[in-house]
């Protein structure tokens, strides 16, 4: 695996790549790398010549300075890791390589409604640095396709948005989340639970393939909501929110009416023993 610390040697890399006429796979990411990056990796490879990740904890992104302080940093890990599986390339810049022009900025992406719902609501700014970070990152690896999670099913739609703002050919891919055994969602995150949290995260899950089950049936969408939300409260969790949405045109709309054919899916974000978790569900349709 070749591993780039500057962006100008990944782009010269890269040319030479393109003028061979091979595709190029990207996954973007944060490290602590998991099973679930991983299929990431393992799904542009296969659809593509080359597979590239990139690993940034990515500061403009932390509405909470303490959330990124805590951020696990596990770098000789995910090397092998991504050695295992074959990766051709790993680009690992630092914070200077990826601000030269510091951290603040007056550009700001016009991301709808989408910036003001569930994570939008609950970590202003999240998705603006998510965005700058996706965009110079497009920038300088030009990938042919873009792999991401569903698990971070509303960072897709943001990246999808941010595509077509900046007219970018690059076809983004959404895979599967990939679970544990019991069902909860892999995510770096996880990492930070204590052994008894771990077994009770699981909750998450079983609230969304609840709402899942119960939908149209005689119990009404909200109130489906609502007992989630509270099972969650009883279980020892501190939700955030249980929402069930709806997908138009690109973006998600709280469901105040039943929703015919529409793509509906269900979110959670709770915290649970001082970590905060996030999951969703596809009720019907698709993303
Ligand atoms: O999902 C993540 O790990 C991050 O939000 C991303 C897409 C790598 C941007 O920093």
């Amino acid at each position: 695996m070749y591993l780039f610390k500057r962006r100008a040697d990944l782009k010269k890399h890269l040319d030479l790549v393109r003028k061979s006429h091979k595709s190029i796979g990207f996954v973007p990411t944060m490290g602590a790398l998991h099973n679930g990056h991983l299929s990431l990796i393992q799904a542009a490879k296969k659809e593509n010549d080359i597979a590239i990740c990139s690993i940034f904890v990515n500061p403009t992104q932390f509405n909470d300075p303490k959330d990124f302080e805590k951020y696990p940093i596990t770098i000789d890990e995910d090397i092998k890791k991504l050695n295992h599986i074959s990766t051709d390339i790993l680009f690992l810049p630092s914070v200077e390589e990826m601000y030269p022009e510091g951290l603040e900025t007056a550009q700001t992406y016009d991301f709808g409604s989408l910036e003001t719902i569930l994570e939008g609501k609950f970590r202003p700014g999240h998705f603006q640095g998510v965005g700058r970070i996706v965009h110079k990152l497009l920038d300088i690896v030009e990938p042919n396709q873009l792999f991401m999670g569903q698990k971070d099913l509303q960072q897709c739609l943001i990246v999808r948005r941010l595509l077509s703002l900046i007219h970018s050919p690059v076809k983004l891919v959404v895979c599967p989340t990939e679970r544990e055994p019991d069902g909860l969602a892999m995510s770096s995150r996880n990492t930070r639970l204590s052994p008894a949290s771990r077994q009770k995260a699981v909750g998450i899950y079983q609230a969304l393939l609840s709402i899942k089950n119960n939908f149209g049936k005689d119990l009404h969408f909200l109130e489906n909501a609502h007992d989630a939300f509270d099972q969650l409260k009883k279980q020892g969790f501190e939700p955030e929110y249980v929402d069930i949405l709806q997908l138009e045109d690109g973006q998600l709309k709280q469901l105040d009416q039943p929703p015919g054919n529409a793509t509906v899916v269900a979110a959670i974000a709770a915290w649970l023993d001082g970590v905060r978790l996030i999951d969703n569900m596809i009720i019907q349709g698709n993303i």
